[in-house]
């Protein structure tokens, strides 16, 4: 069947393929409370399914995440222990929601280091049944201790990670696991957490502090269940009813007026593109994923796909409330329920009249970053959606030069510290953030009907927005060898094929 034929006719009828089907049916996990029962097709997006009368509670002071305590006395190590378990989380009143949580936390624990630092965690999968790993998100740590699906942590089991945090390295990254098929449930069901990566000495001035602000997703039953994921979820991703900040649902800070704030945001979201304003407080852009940038950019309005962070200073120079709300978006969405995604409001800032101590101001410059050049290896990726009529029924794929992930496939092989161009031609009907594990790149352009643009500013990045129809080139160097993973981060197209295997050779 011609496939928009096929989108026109509608998702109610479309027969789940048995590899989706195998894929939805998630394990019941002791612990995890009875939702076995689940209508799958429940939980109308957009709308909380909480019973009448029950509501996230908003306005409540923003928590600061939980830091990771360090059992080493020495100076340069930390030492650490991360158990994936199932837990119990009160998002409402009076309802218990069965969760994943790092150390019973979701967000889970902050990790902070300095670059420089060894570091050395315990992991412990507690999760019944299932298979996991800790993968650390755009940070340079060997092919062996990234948490790649080929190296899984069975349940009941534990394995260490450690690696060395070289100088440089400073910067906003994360953890989640990435076991085969798994991760789009491990982490919209709460496995994600924050890995801070400090430098030795911040150009940033102290007094603007240092909030995170991890985005994450979450949907609701009405018995505060989460309920399981859909047809319509694994196409466009799972987007959640409630998007939270550290875990809460619009939190409030409380701010003396002219102050300036440093945040880190985190799309931590398995599937939801947050194009982001701050009502009333300009926000200028002073870092990316791989880091601080080399000059602070002012901006309007951001665009975070999934898996990317950004990094800013907001200014509250006006008494009275500071919203940081959603602006529209269309990353392209199969068949209906598009969730609705425009002015919701994620923070509240209140600014005083009290006014604040005077601070230094933002540094014109705030490092350098060696531009990559003269790449001696070009590469195409080209980003397609497939439906096709399999022998009995309806199968999706979401591919990568024609081919879903293989794990026992290398896709391509690479040597180690040779600048390589990456061509991502998106030719399917949704937006695809594109990462890439083991290293930073720069986006050197985007190509859409013939019209290039250069990338706004040289920064360090591990995950790139690919729109429908567009074209990205970005510089590339991978300086560890092993076998990386490139994929799309709405992780459910991850988990239907859009994932490859680089192996970076010595
Ligand atoms: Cu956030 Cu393959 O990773
Ligand atoms: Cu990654
Ligand atoms: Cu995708």
């Amino acid at each position: 069947m011609h496939r928009r034929g096929f989108l026109a006719a509608g998702l109610a009828t479309v027969l789940v393929s048995r590899r989706a089907a195998a894929q939805m049916k998630m394990d019941n996990m002791p612990g995890m409370g009875g939702h076995a029962g689940h209508d799958m097709g429940a939980a109308p997006q957009g709308a909380a399914a909480l019973p009448e009368g029950e509501a996230l509670p908003e306005g409540e002071a923003l928590r600061e995440l939980r830091l990771l305590a360090n059992e080493a006395n020495t100076p340069g190590l930390l030492k650490a222990k991360l158990t994936a378990e199932p837990a119990i989380a009160r998002y409402a009143e009076g309802i218990d929601t069965p969760i994943l949580g790092y150390n019973g936390m979701s967000p889970g624990p902050l990790i902070e280091a300095t670059e420089g630092d060894r570091v050395e965690i315990t992991f412990a999968n507690r999760i019944p049944d299932a298979a996991s790993t800790i993968h650390w998100h755009g940070m340079p740590v060997p092919a062996d201790q990234d948490g790649n699906p080929m190296d899984p942590v069975a349940a009941g089991s534990e394995r260490s990670y450690s690696f060395d945090l070289p100088e440089g390295s400073a910067g906003p990254y994360w953890y989640h696991p990435h076991p085969h098929g798994k991760t789009a449930e491990q982490v919209y069901r709460g496995l994600a957490g924050v890995f801070l990566v400090k430098p030795k000495a911040d150009p940033i001035p102290a007094e603007y502090g240092d909030t995170v602000l991890v985005f994450t997703d979450l949907r609701l039953a009405a018995d505060g269940t989460m309920p399981d994921s859909t047809m319509v979820d694994l196409m466009n991703g799972r987007v959640g009813d409630h998007v939270l900040v550290n875990g809460q649902k619009n939190p409030a800070l409380t701010v003396p007026f002219g102050t300036r704030r440093r945040f880190r945001l985190y799309n931590a979201t398995n599937a939801r593109f947050l194009r982001l304003s701050f009502d009333g407080a300009p926000m200028t852009i002073i870092g990316t994923d791989g880091g601080l940038l080399e000059a602070p950019v002012a901006a309007d309005d951001i665009l975070l796909s999934p898996a990317e962070r950004l990094e800013l200073v907001v200014s509250f120079d006006k008494p009275g409330p500071a919203t940081l709300y959603t602006l529209d978006y269309d990353r392209g969405w199969m068949g209906a329920g598009r969730p609705a995604d425009t002015g919701l409001t994620l923070l509240t800032v209140n600014v005083s009249e009290t006014p604040a101590e005077p601070v230094p101001p933002l540094p014109e410059k705030l490092r350098s970053i060696a531009q990559l050049d003269s790449p001696t290896v070009n590469r195409r990726f080209v980003f397609t959606e497939t439906m096709t009529m399999g022998a009995t029924d309806m199968e999706m794929g979401f591919l990568i030069n024609g081919a879903a992930f293989d794990m026992n496939r290398v896709d391509i092989v690479a040597k180690a510290g040779e600048i390589e161009l990456w061509e991502i031609v998106n030719k399917a009907d949704m937006d695809h953030p594109l990462h890439v594990h083991g290293t930073q790149f720069q986006v050197v352009e985007r190509e859409r009907d013939g019209q290039v643009s250069k990338a706004p500013y040289l920064a360090w990045k591990d995950t790139v927005n690919v729109a429908r129809g567009e074209t990205v080139r970005l510089l590339l160097r991978q300086e560890r060898p092993g076998p990386r993973m490139y994929h799309c981060h709405i992780l459910e197209h991850e988990q239907l094929g859009m994932m490859g295997i680089v192996d970076v050779q010595a």
